[in-house]
């Protein structure tokens, strides 16, 4: 049975940057040696609006990379979307705010053994984790090819220094504000027969996730994704974040995707059961 990421702590951790970039802030949080032990995938839960707050819950955020030697130690960023009260408040923070955070929480991506074609495709604030595991898949001699999408150009992000660590980047916007027009698994298809890929990393909404997956099955590439389904505790305990995953004998479980995930395997998943009581 899956349990909460074995490297997990609760810490105290200062905000050392906060800057806006489109329609998110890019956060930068110190966390010390804790950087060794995050992985791409990984993610993280926060306390949010202080000591006599009523939002209990903590707010769940995907690792975009981890830097081990900054001048502040070991440093990661989080690109948050200020959407709901506990996210607003998170972005309103100034430097120096010191956050109550536990981390590194889920499952991370696995990385191919051996150098081989990858897609990554994100979807909104999805690209997130995606530049650290860019990184981590180039370092390893991987050709990364990624795409990105989001319905307006503001909901894109896709920072200059992330494009060092891959060999091409598309964007695609619902509305045509920016990159090609049209939805971000539009070109997925014939990019994974033309470039060969063997994995499809993907990180974004559920139905973006689902519809890669489509292209997937019955092919031989691998779909890694990282899902995103509500989390309320973050750490296993409340069972609001389940989703129906396969085994190998095609028997179905809900697993929970904070622990069992936020990465899975796509092709487990049981996409046409998610959102349903089984
Ligand atoms: C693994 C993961 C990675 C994420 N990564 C990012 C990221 O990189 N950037 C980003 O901007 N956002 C990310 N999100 C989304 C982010 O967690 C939400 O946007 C955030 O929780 C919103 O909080 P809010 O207070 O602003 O919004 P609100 O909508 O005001 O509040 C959301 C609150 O409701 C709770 N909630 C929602 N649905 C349920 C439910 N069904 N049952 C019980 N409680 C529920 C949530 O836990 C949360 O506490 C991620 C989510 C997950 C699960
Ligand atoms: S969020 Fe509580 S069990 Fe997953």
């Amino acid at each position: 049975m899956a349990t909460i990421n074995k490297a997990a702590v609760q810490i105290r951790a200062t905000l050392v940057g906060n800057k806006r970039v489109g329609q998110y802030h890019q956060l930068i949080i110190s966390i010390g040696e804790i950087a060794n032990q995050c992985r791409p995938g990984n993610f993280v839960a926060i306390s949010v609006g202080g000591e006599s707050s009523r939002m209990v819950l903590r707010r769940a955020f995907a690792i975009s990379r981890v830097s081990e030697s900054s001048s502040f130690g070991g440093t990661m960023e989080l690109i948050v979307a200020p959407h709901g009260s506990g996210s607003k408040w998170l972005c309103a923070q100034g430097e120096g705010a010191v956050l109550d955070v536990v981390v590194p929480l889920g499952t991370a991506f696995g990385i191919p053994t051996e150098p081989v074609q990858v897609l990554l495709v994100g979807g909104g604030y999805g690209s997130a984790p995606l530049f650290g595991l860019a990184e981590v898949l180039h370092a390893r001699g991987c050709r990364v090819d990624m795409l990105l999408g989001a319905s307006t150009a503001g909901k894109i992000y896709a920072p200059m220094e992330g494009k060092r660590a891959v060999n091409s980047l598309r964007i695609f916007t619902e509305d045509g504000s920016m990159g090609q027009l049209g939805r971000v698994t539009d070109p997925i298809k014939s990019l994974i027969e033309d470039l060969d890929i063997a994995v499809v990393y993907s990180c974004g909404p559920m139905p973006m996730l689902a519809a890669i997956n489509e292209i997937t099955t019955g092919t031989d590439v691998i779909h890694q994704c990282a899902v995103e389904e509500s989390m309320a505790c973050g750490i296993g305990i409340c069972m609001t974040c389940v989703l129906p995953v396969k085994d190998e004998a095609g028997n179905l479980s809900m697993l929970r995707s904070c622990i069992d995930g936020p990465v899975m395997d796509g092709s487990t998943v049981a996409w046409e059961k998610v959102g349903q009581v089984l």
